[in-house]
């Protein structure tokens, strides 16, 4: 984790929140490749999820909503997590994940803790300038809610027809009584959800096909499935909702601990909004005209959780050669001289990776910059590429595979007489030579899923 958490500092990924003020104790900020791989994440999420589906349509709702949705919700009284304090340095933990046996982890002292007692969740703040009780408002827990508030609206508007689904991803808020590790537990994170409305009948199915359809979301993610465990979560355990709780865990280096989760949330939430709000919220079969409250099945995925996974899974450290990766034609001598034998990679795949292409003058002097800053220019209204002509070549190459780029183009002394430049591949360091022409193609080839090796003859091998 701290190798990770520096390179995601050193590199631009995530900052620790609020860093010249002293920070704010677990709050992070995503930096410019950190907003690019977290984006990348929740669109080919959205495109998989919604776009590609018949049955899913999507929403944005507000962050704070009407209180007494947290009350018909369950939220207001039941989203609490049990928290015990030490009496003797008062650091408070939760109950359920320290042994009140032991010695309290922060001063030492024995049998100083006190008796459990639930505490809310909720994150407080008021509308308005008078800071009243009348004035109070919630940020929201999780995106669900708004996906029940306004299922009639979105039944009624885009006719849907059960079974069918209401995604959306958004920030969700909650106070959390140990965050902690790094992006992995903060009170400020964002999820992506399904709330996928079923007859009362088909939950069983629906759930299977979820399970199924996260499963897979790993694979295209890139995690490798021995670290994935699937717990079904006992009767006592699951939120107060939830008559089936599948969580899915993921082996961090902090421990096995959740990573997504999936519900059957029953006819809970639309049922109790209905007795709180007045409104009719049922479901009109348009053939047989029955008409019944849908049951709901309820995938999510954290969205920061997918980031900290993605990126732990793609860190590598490799043996690599030195001088045989960079024999560029007409190449100064010495720029090899800065290449270390061991490189870090970020292995993502192609789709997540934040630059796609780096392109690389082997110098900066102007014969080589008039060509490659007009590439650069063209490569950049499809992809998005990074230009960067400072340093040696070897410094260059390991700069973009600790960021995970893909694909390094270098333009060098002969590009000038053959139109050609060398294209290196991330993962196998390969090479190859290709004219200028041809590279905007061969590039959009390789993103739609061509091998590299396919692209032209290897030059290193
Ligand atoms: N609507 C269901 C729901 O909110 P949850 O398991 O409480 O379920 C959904 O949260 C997902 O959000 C989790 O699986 C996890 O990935 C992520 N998550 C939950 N709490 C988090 C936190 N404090 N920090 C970062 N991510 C969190």
């Amino acid at each position: 984790m701290d190798k990770l958490i520096s390179l995601c500092k050193r590199r631009g990924f995530i900052f620790p929140g609020s860093e010249i003020y002293g920070g704010l104790a677990n709050s992070w900020d995503y930096g410019p490749l950190g907003v690019e791989l977290k984006n990348n994440i929740k669109k080919e999420w959205w495109k998989r999820f919604v776009h590609q589906r018949t049955d899913v349509v999507g929403i944005d709702a507000a962050l704070l909503m009407n209180t007494k949705v947290w009350e018909a919700s369950g939220h207001l009284k039941n989203f609490t997590d049990p928290l015990v304090e030490c009496k003797k340095c008062h650091e408070r933990y939760r109950a359920d994940q320290i042994d009140v046996k032991r010695p309290c982890p922060s001063c030492g002292a024995k049998d100083t803790f006190t008796t459990a007692k639930q505490f809310n969740l909720m994150l407080k703040t008021f509308l308005g300038p008078a800071e009243e009780q009348a004035n109070t408002v919630y940020f929201r827990p999780e995106t669900a809610q708004s996906m029940f508030v306004n299922f009639k609206l979105v039944t009624d508007t885009m006719r849907k027809k059960l079974p069918f689904g209401i995604a959306q991803v958004g920030k969700a808020f909650r106070n959390e009584i140990t965050p902690g590790n790094f992006i992995f537990r903060t009170r400020e994170f964002e999820m992506m959800e399904i709330e996928y409305f079923v007859k009362p009948k088909a939950w069983e199915e629906a759930f299977n096909l979820w399970l199924s359809e996260m499963k897979q979301w790993l694979e295209h993610l890139g995690v490798d499935s021995a670290k994935i465990h699937y717990n079904e979560i006992e009767e006592g355990e699951r939120a107060h909702y939830s008559k089936r709780t599948v969580d899915i865990e993921y082996d961090y280096p902090f421990g096995q601990k959740e990573l997504y989760g999936l519900a059957y949330r029953t006819d809970f939430d639309l049922k109790n909004h209905m007795e709180k709000s007045g409104q009719d919220l049922q479901y009109k079969d348009p053939e047989t005209n029955e008409k019944l409250t849908p049951h709901v099945i309820e995938p999510t995925w954290g969205v920061d959780r997918s980031v900290l996974v993605a990126m732990l899974e793609a860190y590598r450290e490799e043996e690599a050669p030195t001088a045989a990766e960079h024999k560029h034609k007409g190449g100064e001598k010495g720029d090899d001289e800065d290449a270390t034998d061991t490189r870090v990679v970020m292995k993502f795949p192609k789709w997540l990776a934040p630059v796609k292409v780096a392109i690389l003058p082997l110098s900066k002097k102007e014969e080589l910059s008039v060509i490659a800053r007009p590439l650069y220019e063209q490569l950049t209204k499809k992809f998005v590429c990074e230009y960067d002509e400072t340093q040696s070549i070897g410094k260059r190459y390991r700069r973009q595979d600790e960021i995970g780029t893909p694909l390094c183009v270098t333009v060098d002394f002969e590009t000038g007489d053959d139109q050609s430049v060398t294209v290196r591949d991330r993962d196998t360091m390969r090479q190859i030579r290709v004219k200028i022409a041809e590279l905007p193609s061969l590039v959009e080839k390789y993103f739609d899923g061509a091998e590299f090796a396919s692209l032209g003859n290897i030059l290193n091998d």
